[in-house]
C-alpha cells in the first residue's frame, strides 16, 4: 500500500462534528500509526526537499506535523497560533473557515529575513487557515516555500485559494 492508500484507509469520517452539516475528516488515526505517520513526514519533507529552511505549523494539527519535518530535517520551527496565545508583539490575520471564522498569530523575528518557509497543515479545506498561515508567513519578510498537507477536500475552493503558492496534498479527494 502506498502512502496515500495507507492515509485513506485509516482516516476517520465524522459526520455532523463540529457542527451539524460538517463531515469532519479525522487523521488522528494515521499519527496513532507509527508506520503511517513516519512515511507521512518523511513524504512531505521529501516533497519539498532542498526547498524550505524553516517550517511553520498551523494550530493545532499542524504543530504535529511541523515539529516532526522541523525535528527530522533540523530546521528552525514556528508556530502559527490562534488568537491571543502568542505573548509579546505578534502578528494577526482573520480568516473565513469551514465552520466559522477565526484568527491566526505570529511572532515576527524569529528567523532570518528571506527565509524559505514550508507551511503544513493536516486538512485543506477552505484554505482560510493555509492562506492565514502563507500572509503571516509573508508579512514577517519570509518566503512561502510551499504548503504540505495530508488531506485535501474537494469542492470547498482551498485549492483557489492558494494558486499562486506551490501546494502539496498527499491525498487529494477529487
Ligand atoms: N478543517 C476544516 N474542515 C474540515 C473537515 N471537514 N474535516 C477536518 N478538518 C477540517
Amino acid at each position: 500500500m502506498n502512502i496515500s492508500e495507507l492515509v485513506l484507509e485509516l482516516s476517520d469520517t465524522i459526520p455532523d462534528f463540529p457542527k451539524s452539516g460538517i463531515v469532519f475528516r479525522d487523521l488522528t488515526p494515521v499519527f496513532a500509526d507509527a508506520d503511517a505517520f513516519t512515511a507521512v513526514i518523511d513524504d512531505l519533507a521529501a516533497r519539498f526537499s532542498g526547498r524550505f529552511d524553516a517550517v511553520v505549523g498551523v494550530e493545532a494539527r499542524g504543530f504535529l506535523l511541523a515539529a516532526a519535518i522541523a525535528y527530522a530535517k533540523h530546521v528552525p520551527l514556528v508556530a502559527v497560533r490562534k488568537a491571543g496565545k502568542l505573548p509579546g508583539e505578534v502578528l494577526a490575520e482573520n480568516y473565513a473557515l469551514e465552520y466559522g471564522t477565526a484568527t491566526l498569530e505570529i511572532r515576527p523575528g524569529q528567523l532570518a529575513p528571506g527565509s524559505r518557509v514550508l507551511i503544513v497543515d493536516d486538512v485543506l479545506a477552505t484554505g482560510g487557515s493555509s492562506s492565514a498561515a502563507a500572509r503571516l508567513v509573508e508579512r514577517s519578510g519570509y518566503v512561502v516555500a510551499g504548503i504540505g498537507l495530508v488531506l485535501e477536500l474537494d469542492g470547498l475552493g482551498g485549492r483557489d485559494r492558494l494558486s499562486t503558492y506551490d501546494v502539496y496534498s498527499i491525498v487529494a479527494e477529487r
